[in-house]
């Protein structure tokens, strides 16, 4: 059966959690499932720019034995002449999966529609599911586990970013906040959704716009960039209504004293967090970033896995 991810609630609980076990073993044992072996080809197609999805992506089909192919859609068809479902008709000919970074969640959407292959979202305006894969494998490998853990999300809350760390957290019975000004709290339908998942998994769901209350007691602090890829001309505006939703050293000292920082980057010091508070001893940020190749790759096996009717590494 074809599964796709699109949002981070396309995996149950209990799909998210071997996902996670999985990236895990593959990172004690880098070379240990090579089921794109012949070399198979993944498709990874970019509208938007990227270093870590880019790179994740590129090694980890290519210690999963397959070939990564990867282009801009400005250097494609897709996105000027031709529409997501007639590319994902051709390239499911030719290629394993299809991973996409691009803006609309209906465009991917569209893609998976009928998709003989797994599609990905590498980041669409809406999630970043890959990215929560590795901010949980973080999260367990800094604190232990994620069940019962607070996270704090503190930043743009109607972004990629708040809206996946809503449902994946939720999904990992986690307890987990979002603290954003009036006017960027996430998007109702993602939080009512959040909170059904965090009420069958045994977590919890808390939005509001005091930063500081909301971070008391909470074992991770993330944030991110303030003007996601595509708000660019709204920068000077979105900087006047987060300047008091920066990550300090003050805002830390409401977390747990053992809590750590998180952020997807590439970050912006002096912004949506202080220099001393990610390049400090409480930022896991670099473990993060590696993450993304393992969590990743992991995906792919569990996708292919399923799609071909196959058991999982041992
Ligand atoms: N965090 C993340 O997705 O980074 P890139 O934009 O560099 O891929
Ligand atoms: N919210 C950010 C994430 C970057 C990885 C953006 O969409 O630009």
């Amino acid at each position: 059966m074809i599964r796709h991810f699109l949002r981070d609630d396309d995996v149950t609980a209990a799909e998210q959690s071997t996902i996670l076990d999985l990236a895990a073993k593959l990172k004690r044992d880098r070379f240990l499932a090579r089921p794109l072996e012949g070399p198979q080809s993944v498709a990874v197609i970019f509208d938007k720019s990227s270093t870590r999805t880019r790179v994740s992506f590129h090694v980890g089909v290519s210690e999963l034995g397959g070939s990564p192919l990867i282009f801009t859609t400005a250097s494609s068809q897709l996105g000027g002449k031709e529409t997501p479902s007639d590319t994902a008709r051709v390239l499911e000919r030719m290629v394993s999966a299809i991973v996409w970074r691009t803006y609309a969640q209906s465009g991917l959407e569209e893609m998976a529609e009928g998709a003989r292959v797994p599609i990905v979202n590498a980041l669409s305006d809406d999630f970043h599911p890959c990215q929560l894969l590795a901010d949980l494998l973080t999260i367990r490998e800094h604190r232990g586990a994620t069940a019962g853990q607070k996270l704090v999300f503190v930043g743009d809350g109607a972004s990629n970013m708040g809206h996946s760390y809503l449902l994946a957290c939720a999904l990992a019975g986690m307890h987990v906040a979002v603290a954003s000004p009036e006017g960027y709290l996430p998007r109702e339908d993602v939080v009512a959704r959040a909170r059904e998942i965090a009420a069958e998994q045994g977590g919890s769901v808390e939005v509001g716009t005091d930063a500081a209350a909301l971070v008391a007691g909470a074992d991770v602090v993330v944030t991110d960039t303030w003007v996601s890829m595509g708000l660019e001309e709204e920068r000077a505006e979105r900087v006047a209504a987060f300047e008091s939703y920066r990550v300090t050293a003050e805002l830390m000292g409401h977390a747990k004293d053992n809590a750590i920082f998180l952020h997807c980057l590439p970050a912006d010091r002096g912004y949506e967090v202080d220099a001393d508070v990610i390049d400090g001893p409480q930022s896991a940020i670099w473990d993060e970033a590696e993450n993304r190749l393992h969590a990743q790759k992991a995906l792919l096996v569990w996708l292919l896995a399923q799609a071909r009717g196959v058991e999982l590494p041992a």
